[in-house]
């Protein structure tokens, strides 16, 4: 098949919700992708927080083989016990912070976030649930109605009632929304989508004090930045909350369509037979590749590499402020989860196809950011050789601009 008919075939044949990029993506090993005419791509998104060790890792490969030589699926689904899925349980628990202990499987954040909100409400017997301004939380139903970005919700009305929402890293604005209707807090430990948003040091283990005080649960949504993309295996880690549930996705497997939620020894006291469940739920499969996925990020001691990558790409891009005043306006982030933002969405959008055309991918986020979040992997002289390109893509649509106005 050539690129013109793969792009022609999924344009007929998908539903419009993505304006695509018009490059078919044939295969990857490590950062770099190639697509199907053989050119070469760097790929500072993995594929949206997913690929966190890469493309191909060998890791990856060979637990898809060796479980997929013994199976995919049991006989009647969660009904019967999985000796990898028990390995990886135990693995899990060894490094989730406390209190969580239990876990239940996933195909995806929007499902794992959509079971706990719906398992806050019945295990407190309350209906409210505050949610922060610009967070995302998924697009089922459930979870749009969780997510404070107006654009996700609106056309979707009317969203599951309940949901209060107040200003992200905003303390008093979450204890004076806190009362008894209030089942759970959600909140991610650094936003995402929202365009990576870093609180301030305490308004967790604040936000987690004041939820326990009011018999409310915190749910910590840490999809995007758990399994090591900020540094710490979670964000969360080191803060001092202790979340009541805990839900992860894109990284905990590599790029293979899993997730989970974690609880509470109490939470899990509180939830009863038939309260959950699904098909997959803890499929082999997926409990292969997430064990191997973890089990690499702990013999390599990934997060200390990421927490060092990181630092050293943020002193790199604070150099931008300078060196483009006005146009770059902000750089931020933790770990290898780094925004850029410029001075508006006309410039972002110009850099982004700047990258594209020097063939790296980067994520415009909210309009005026650039993200920048590659596999944990990435080797320094890549994530340099990524860091030039998007200056270099920074001139030239400064020039591009400078040019255009004069
Ligand atoms: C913080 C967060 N929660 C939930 C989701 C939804 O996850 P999924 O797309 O796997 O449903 C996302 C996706 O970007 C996310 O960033």
């Amino acid at each position: 098949m050539s690129t013109s008919e793969t792009i022609a075939i999924e344009s007929a044949r998908m539903p419009p919700f993505f304006a695509k990029t018009p490059i078919s993506i044939d295969r990857g090993e490590g950062v770099y992708v190639w697509d199907e005419e053989g050119v070469r791509y760097l790929d500072l998104t993995s594929g949206w927080g997913v690929t966190s060790l890469g493309h191909a890792h060998p890791a990856i490969r060979a637990a898809l083989a060796e479980q997929g030589a013994r199976i995919l699926q049991n006989p009647d689904s969660g009904l019967t016990h999985s000796p990898i899925r028990a390995r990886y349980l135990e693995l899990l628990a060894g490094v989730l912070p406390a209190p969580l202990t239990r876990v239940f499987f996933t195909n995806s954040g929007a499902e794992a976030n959509d079971a706990a909100l719906k398992l806050a409400r019945k295990v407190t017997g309350r209906r409210a649930v505050i949610a922060t301004e610009g967070s995302f939380h998924g697009r089922t139903i459930g979870t749009l109605s969780a997510t404070g970005q107006a654009r996700h919700r609106a056309r979707f009305d009317p969203n599951v009632p309940g949901f209060r929402f107040v200003p992200y890293d905003d303390l008093e604005a979450v204890r004076s929304a806190l009362d008894p209707a209030v089942a759970a807090v959600i909140l991610e430990p650094v936003q995402g989508e929202g365009g990576v948003r870093v609180p301030a040091p305490g308004y967790l283990e604040e936000v987690s004090r004041h939820c326990h005080e009011n018999g409310s649960l915190l749910i910590v949504d840490e999809v995007q930045s758990g399994f090591g993309r900020t540094g710490p295996l979670f964000a969360i880690g080191e803060t001092g909350a202790r979340p009541d549930l805990m839900t992860l996705a894109k990284g905990i497997a590599g790029g293979f369509p899993f997730g989970a939620f974690a609880m509470s020894e109490d939470v899990s006291g509180r939830v009863e037979l038939g309260d959950h469940g699904g098909t997959y739920c803890g499929n082999p499969l997926g409990c292969a590749v997430a064990y191997a996925v973890l089990r690499h990020l702990l013999d390599n001691d990934v997060p200390a590499r990421v927490e060092a990558l990181g630092h050293d790409a943020l002193v790199e891009m604070r150099g931008w402020l300078e060196a483009f005043p006005g146009l770059v306006t902000d750089v931020r982030g933790r770990g290898l989860l780094l925004l850029v933002e410029f001075r508006d969405e006309a410039l972002a959008t110009q850099v982004a196809a700047q990258c594209l055309a020097r063939r790296v991918f980067v994520r415009q986020t909210q309009g005026n950011g650039i993200r920048v979040f590659p596999a944990l992997t990435i080797e320094p002289a890549e994530l340099a050789e990524g860091l030039a390109t998007l200056r270099a893509a920074i001139a030239a649509a400064a020039d591009a601009g400078s040019t255009t106005a004069g």
